[in-house]
């Protein structure tokens, strides 16, 4: 009747994947802390949710590297400065936040990196991501460590003093559980999207090279969603190509280049963006 597994005989990266597959859908807390530097981050966790309306307490679980046993820099942030923002992730904003996940050495600040605007708090000297659907503003509770060794957790407790609700998710003091549209995680690549289903990102291999290298004729046009640019900014170098036989004709070449980042052949799609700017150029 079940396959049962002795968790203490089983190995780690076994248990782990038991938890993240069977422990679903988890929500997501996109997570902006800050080091004594001011140097600012942001990351997301699933091992997440809320614990308690009074006070309202959430919390969240950076893991210690299950390689080398190295702390996130989220947690190292909170423990120097114990402020930090969540922003729940809807769909609109999930490439940019998979692309947030990349392992950024620690003075890199991915608010920049995966293309988002600052949303200054009113009671914590940290940022949240404008555009989320719901935003809190939390003061550190208490850090409680769950082992010391790799891939053990650090339960991350925050006292909300402030929630931000986007207006238009906002009904009548209430929040639209169709319009919020959150994005929460499952097992291996798996999302799912609150009243949709199932989809898969796979996670980032290398760290991309981010939204402030995407050239100026794509990042500031309204060719394309921030999405579509997050996978764009998520390859590890520009390819280089030949552009030769292909159309000038620009609408069909954004078309094209939507069509093939939505199959996510990434590479041919680049080539795309490359003409596209030498067509520009030559203008
Ligand atoms: C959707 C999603 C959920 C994640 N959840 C967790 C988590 O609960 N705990 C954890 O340690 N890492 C989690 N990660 C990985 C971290 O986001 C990743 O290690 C990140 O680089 C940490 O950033 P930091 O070093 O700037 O804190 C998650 C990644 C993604 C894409």
């Amino acid at each position: 009747m079940y396959n049962s597994i002795d968790a203490k005989s089983n190995d780690i990266k076994s248990n782990y994947h038991l938890l993240i597959s069977g422990i679903v859908p988890r929500p997501i807390a996109f997570v902006g802390s800050k080091n004594n530097n001011g140097d600012e981050n942001l990351a997301p966790f699933s091992f997440f949710n809320g614990f308690g309306a009074n006070p309202p307490i959430v919390g969240f679980s950076p893991a210690l590297s299950g390689r080398t046993g190295e702390p996130k820099d989220t947690l190292l942030n909170i423990k120097e400065f114990p402020e930090f923002s969540i922003s729940i992730v809807n769909y609109d904003i999930v490439e940019q936040m998979s692309l947030a996940s990349s392992e950024y050495s620690r003075d890199i600040d991915e608010f920049t990196k995966s293309g988002f605007e600052k949303f200054k708090c009113d009671n914590i000297a940290v940022s949240a991501v404008k555009g989320s659907p719901f935003i809190m503003e939390c003061k550190l509770y208490d850090v409680i460590e769950l082992g010391g060794k790799p891939a053990s957790g650090n339960l991350i407790l925050g006292e909300v003093v402030k929630f931000h609700v986007r207006k238009d998710i906002y009904t009548d003091d209430r929040i639209d559980p169709i319009k919020i549209d959150a994005v929460s995680r499952l097992g291996y690549s798996w999302y799912s999207r609150s009243n949709k289903g199932l989809f898969e990102i796979k996670k980032p291999r290398e760290n991309g090279i981010g939204f402030d290298a995407l050239p100026d004729y794509i990042l500031k046009s309204k060719y394309f969603s921030g999405n579509e640019l997050a996978k764009l900014a998520g390859v590890n170098s520009i390819p280089s190509f030949s552009t030769n036989n292909l159309t000038d004709n620009k609408e069909q070449i954004i078309s094209d280049c939507k069509k093939l980042l939505s199959e996510d052949q990434i590479d041919k799609a680049w080539q795309l963006i490359i003409h596209l700017g030498n067509i520009l150029i030559e203008k």
